[in-house]
């Protein structure tokens, strides 16, 4: 069993609506925020269930450009 322990940007973030991690930087880098980056992929609107790991990915990019 192989542990990732870095991130692949073509990970699937939201499974409902097919949003990649590459999707969510790239928007996140044109200054959408949470609410904006779920209007323009669909990711948030359904079961909701990646809505953590959304929160926490968008974290780290904030953080990261401090
Ligand atoms: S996994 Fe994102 S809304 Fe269901």
């Amino acid at each position: 069993m192989t542990i990732k322990t870095y991130y692949d940007d073509d990970d699937v973030m939201c499974s409902c609506s097919g949003t990649k991690r590459r999707d969510i930087k790239r928007l996140f880098n044109e200054g959408a925020d949470q609410d904006a980056i779920s209007r323009r992929t669909g990711a948030l609107s359904g079961c909701a269930g990646c809505e953590w790991d959304i929160g926490e990915y968008l974290r780290e990019l904030a953080e990261q450009q401090k």
